[in-house]
């Protein structure tokens, strides 16, 4: 008999390519996957701790099926909770039979004949590992665009993040390995890859061929049929002028850098251990910035770390103007177990940050509409990643990783996604562009 199963994915781009590869252990030891919990024997939740609000909402959902526990089914949490809370998981959900980190995806098959067997509480929650999860099946999600890890874990030790708590130490993968994957994945018809990592270029080579992040991206660029390479996320850290080179360099690395800066305040990074003051990560700023291709930048910022003050949070909004991010990614400091900021004093209320996070998106807003109508006559080239019904418009995607909405094509849906277009931009608004397909280009 086929064992059915449903997974959630909660969290980041990593937690989402882990389910992608957790489906391909389970299809590989013969389970089958279904579209909802009710039609499942095993149920799935990979989850995410990076903030309080994620981590409530898994076990909110563990609360709304606990009322349908008794039905046979298995439960089973994976992830970043799974890995902080570790066998609490089961005094607060006791019908949660499986709970097991990330940095453990390796014993999935031996667990999952744990269970088979009988077995009600199975864990894989150690730390202690130096490899990776690669697997010889990864269900993709989408069509068009892949994922490959790496780099796993993460070294650092920001104040604020659970991550070195939760995904263990940093592993990166040999590059011979990741090349016979997007060459693969190129053989299959996929024409976009995104590099991840917690630290994506914090990457080092385990074998002697030793390269170091830059070279790989540069070398996964040139793998014949990948038109665009994407990388997430960078610490500022090990961003090294060689990266930008690389871009400039080579037509397939796509114009789009992440890189996270958190606080425009050199007093707030040190508090928060991020290893690099505002002026250091303004060179690298200003590397993209000399480059001949448009380099979109986004980054991520926290308000209301401890300690934060009004005169810091001026310095992030000088930040975002002096920088002019294509698109941020803006939080409220969320305090986490384990980490170094639990101990600071002088904690922000609730209210204050509500209002910091207020100013900041607003004032990022006005810089994107800014930014964006300078790209109002220029012709871009887009990914047709969709096709808009109700607007009767295509849904194309740039190298900048903007959405860039157009008309003027007649032809048949299917046939065109996946392709590449080039589309005169029209139109610009605060979060996406808009524009007419460029024919014959
Ligand atoms: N509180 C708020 N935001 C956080 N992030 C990480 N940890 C916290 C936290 N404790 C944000 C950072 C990071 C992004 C993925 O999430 O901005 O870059
Ligand atoms: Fe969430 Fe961080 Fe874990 Fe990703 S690595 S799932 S963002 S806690």
């Amino acid at each position: 008999m086929v064992k059915t199963f449903y997974i959630e994915t909660f969290g980041c781009q990593m937690n989402a390519h882990d389910s992608e590869k957790v489906i391909g252990t389970l299809v590989g030891q013969g389970y089958s996957q279904v579209d909802t919990p009710e039609q499942a024997e095993l149920v799935f939740y990979n989850t995410c701790s990076i903030r309080d609000k994620a981590e409530q909402k898994v076990f909110h959902r563990l609360q709304q099926f606990k009322r349908e526990q008794g039905k046979g089914k298995t439960f089973a949490v994976l992830g970043c909770v799974a890995q902080q809370e570790g066998e609490k998981i089961f005094e607060k959900a006791p019908h949660v039979s499986m709970v097991c980190g990330s940095a453990s995806y390796n014993k999935l098959p031996e667990l999952l004949v744990q269970l088979e067997t009988g077995n009600k509480r199975v864990t894989g929650l150690s730390l202690d590992t130096d490899e990776t999860f690669d697997t010889p099946m990864t269900r993709r999600d989408n069509p068009h665009r892949a994922y490959i890890t790496i780099i796993e874990g993460c070294d650092k030790a920001c104040a604020y993040c659970v991550v070195p708590f939760t995904r263990g130490p940093e592993r990166s993968r040999t590059s011979a390995s990741v090349i016979a994957e997007a060459r693969e994945l190129a053989g299959a018809g996929y024409s976009e890859i995104q590099l991840l990592g917690q630290n994506v270029n914090s990457y080092r080579d385990p074998s002697p061929a030793g390269w170091d992040f830059a070279m790989l991206l540069d070398n996964v660029g040139r793998v014949p049929g990948i038109r665009r390479v994407r990388f997430t996320t960078s610490h500022p850290r090990d961003f090294t002028k060689e990266i930008v080179d690389a871009i400039e360099n080579n037509p397939s690395l796509c114009n789009h850098v992440h890189l996270p800066v958190q606080s425009g305040s050199t007093r707030v990074l040190e508090a928060m251990q991020r290893s690099y003051t505002r002026e250091e990560y303004m060179r690298r700023i200003e590397w993209m910035k000399a480059s001949s291709r448009t380099i979109a930048i986004t980054t991520d910022i926290i308000v209301g770390f401890p300690g934060e003050t009004e005169a810091d949070l001026q310095d992030t909004l000088d930040l975002l103007t002096a920088v002019e991010y294509d698109g941020i990614f803006s939080f409220k400091y969320s305090r986490r177990p384990n980490t170094p900021a639990l101990k600071l004093d002088d904690q922000i209320s609730e209210d204050e940050k509500s209002r910091r996070l207020a100013v900041v998106q607003e004032h990022q807003r006005q810089i994107q509409i800014r930014r964006n109508a300078g790209y109002v006559g220029r012709t871009e080239e887009c990914l047709v990643e969709g096709f808009n019904k109700a607007t009767g418009q295509w849904i194309g995607r740039t190298s900048q990783h903007k959405t860039l909405n157009f008309l003027g094509l007649a032809a048949d849906e299917h046939e065109l996604l996946g392709k590449y277009v080039n589309v005169l931009v029209t139109r610009a608004g605060p979060n996406s562009l808009a524009g007419e397909y460029v024919r014959g280009a």
